[in-house]
């Protein structure tokens, strides 16, 4: 999306939300009940922010190729996302079973879709610093490199 791509600002939302909620639902084996409640809340949040974070992200698809490497990239990123988004899911929906090991359950989808968040992260990380996706190549001219990157004057 030009002239700066959202989706790396939105994305932040989700991922925090997600991988707070994750560490909370493993704080729950320690400390019981109150924290369960705090990691719904936020898994749940996170399944809801991700929405916008997609839409940009197929916003953002433009700038990609068609059978392009980056394209396969971009097809890894978004799969994990969506196993991502559906292991949560799952684990929340865990959470209103009333079966013995409907608790255990929910964990185990949280750590899974903690798991596949980084590799989401991950792939999504590819698409911009290996790939260049989203990234204005003119802006990236040996000059303004070099002038960014070792403490010369500013030339505007
Ligand atoms: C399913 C829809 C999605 C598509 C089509 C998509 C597509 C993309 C594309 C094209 C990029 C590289 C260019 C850019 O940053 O705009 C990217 C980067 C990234 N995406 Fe997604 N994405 C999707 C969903 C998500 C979601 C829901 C998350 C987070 C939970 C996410 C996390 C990331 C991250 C962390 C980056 C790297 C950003 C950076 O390092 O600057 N993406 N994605």
């Amino acid at each position: 999306m030009k002239p700066h791509p959202i989706h790396p600002v939105l994305v932040h939302f989700p991922v925090a939300c997600w991988s707070l909620g994750s560490v909370t639902d493993i704080a729950r084996l320690f400390f019981g009940g109150g924290v369960a409640e705090v990691s719904s809340w936020l898994i749940s949040a996170g399944l809801i922010l991700s929405i916008p974070a997609m839409l940009t992200g197929l916003l953002d698809l433009g700038n990609t190729k068609n059978n392009s490497a980056a394209q396969d990239t971009v097809i890894t990123h978004v799969s994990f996302v969506l196993i991502t988004w559906t292991f949560y899911a799952a684990s929340v929906f865990m959470r209103t079973q009333a079966m013995t090991s409907a608790q255990f359950i929910s964990l185990a989808l949280s750590i899974g879709g903690l798991v596949c968040l980084g590799f989401a992260g991950w792939y999504g990380g590819k698409l911009v610093y290996s790939h260049g996706i989203g990234v204005q190549i003119k802006e990236l001219s040996e000059d303004r490199h070099r002038r960014d990157t070792q403490n010369l004057p500013q030339v505007k």
